[in-house]
């Protein structure tokens, strides 16, 4: 099946062998096509150039006149499989408690935890296929989805096995992280080492023999998992097979990055905490920083110092933490804004960062994250706008008209 779309005022993200990451100053070259046509052949990226050039086609023809056309985001950090909400602690922090006094005190993981222990298997998958599909028609497609909130071996495997279910159902691609060492059940407060057993010896032997993850992820940070705990948590999940990514440095210059970079983890997360030190560390490495902004702007945290990491020539990635706690939102159009407004990066640094740098920390480089001839057709035509710099401009908005995914056009 062949389709063309016409006329389109600006493809953007559109050239051949985009399938490396960006970094430093190439962060702020965005390859755009004006006044563009676009073909899409059995679910893929066939043809595209300026519509001077445009062939004659059977197939079906879209017109896209004063309207852009990006290929979908892709969301690298969320924890969307969960159970109810958090908006008590919400207002308790509206209030003055801090989203450390309230994890502290029994609350944050701990109480999402709580609640998907008695949540079936079915309202999860269901809750979250809902969320994968109002993310979708926000423009994003492909996604990475984290456990954590089991914090047990029946709770969390039955959080992968929802993942699972999500990967071969979902329109969209989907890679899974066992992320057992969120926080420290109430139990093992004063026990980590019996803690760190039961992932090591009881859950990475079932979900390897599941075949339940693609990544390990721990949150390394004050409070949390300590970089020597992590560093035996990710060496534990490497010998299973599973790469790891890690929360890093959100609450304080963790030692996230150092360890994260030691076990060439495919990328540290958060960063709001990075300094010389570890940017220079990151620089002797590969490992993706994915900033994560909607979460300082949920949290009142300090913003991660974006500038400095793209200026000291680094590659950067944008996600959006999506999860009941930190982050209730997985608007990817709102991520960018907030990385222009907050972090000022500037447009084009923000669309590579939520496209192909996301792409490459997901290990979807060469299918996804920008339109190239061969990758999946997974893209999205705005309304029609005045430039593309108007996405982040117009925050809070919905510019989109349609999805396009897997070459078909979406009912939204
Ligand atoms: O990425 N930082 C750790 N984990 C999540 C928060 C999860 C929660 O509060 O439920 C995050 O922000
Ligand atoms: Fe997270």
């Amino acid at each position: 099946m062949q389709f063309i779309i016409k006329n389109i005022k600006g493809l953007i993200q559109a050239a051949e062998n985009i399938n490396n990451k960006v970094c430093g100053k190439e962060m702020s070259v965005l390859p755009i096509i004006e006044n563009a046509y676009l073909i899409i052949q059995d679910g893929l990226i066939y043809d595209y150039g300026s519509m001077e050039h445009c062939p004659q086609i059977d197939g079906e023809s879209i017109d896209a006149s004063g309207k852009y056309v990006f290929p979908s985001y892709i969301d690298a950090h969320t924890h969307l499989v969960f159970a109810g909400s958090r908006e008590k602690e919400f207002e308790l922090r509206i209030k003055g408690a801090s989203y450390e006094e309230i994890a502290a005190a029994g609350g944050g993981i701990l109480n999402s935890a709580h609640k998907l222990k008695d949540a079936s298997f079915e309202s999860l998958y269901d809750a979250a296929y809902q969320r994968i599909m109002d993310l979708v028609k926000l423009g994003t497609g492909a996604i990475e989805i984290k456990s954590g909130y089991g914090l047990n071996l029946a709770s969390e495997i039955k959080m992968l096995r929802v993942i699972k279910e999500l990967k071969k159902n979902s329109p969209i691609k989907i890679k899974s992280t066992f992320l057992g060492a969120h926080a420290y059940p109430l139990a093992y407060k004063n026990n980590h080492e019996a803690y760190l057993d039961e992932i090591i010896q009881k859950m990475l032997p079932q979900i390897a023999e599941e075949d339940l993850a693609d990544y390990i992820d721990v949150f390394c940070d004050r409070g949390f998992f300590s970089p020597e705990e992590t560093d035996k948590i990710l060496k534990a999940g490497i010998s299973y097979g599973l790469k790891p990514r890690i929360h890093a440095n959100e609450l304080d210059y963790s030692g996230g990055i150092q360890v994260g970079v030691k076990n060439n983890a495919l990328s540290v997360d958060h960063l709001e905490y990075t300094g010389d030190e570890e940017i220079k560390c990151l620089l002797q490495g590969n490992t993706m920083p994915i900033l994560l902004p909607s979460t300082a702007f949920f949290l009142g945290l300090h913003y991660p110092p974006a500038r400095k990491i793209i200026d000291s020539g680094l590659p950067l990635a944008l996600a959006s933490d999506y999860n009941p706690g930190s982050s209730p939102s997985g608007n990817m159009n709102f991520v960018l804004s907030l990385a222009c407004i907050k972090l000022k990066m500037t447009p084009e640094e923000a669309i590579n960062a939520g496209t192909i740098n996301a792409a490459c920390a997901l290990e979807l480089e060469n299918s996804h994250g920008s339109i190239s001839k061969g990758k999946v057709a997974n893209l999205f035509i705005t309304k029609e706008i005045n430039s593309y710099q108007y996405i982040p401009y117009n925050f809070g908005h919905n510019n989109i008209s349609s999805i396009i995914l897997n070459g078909r056009v979406l009912n939204i």
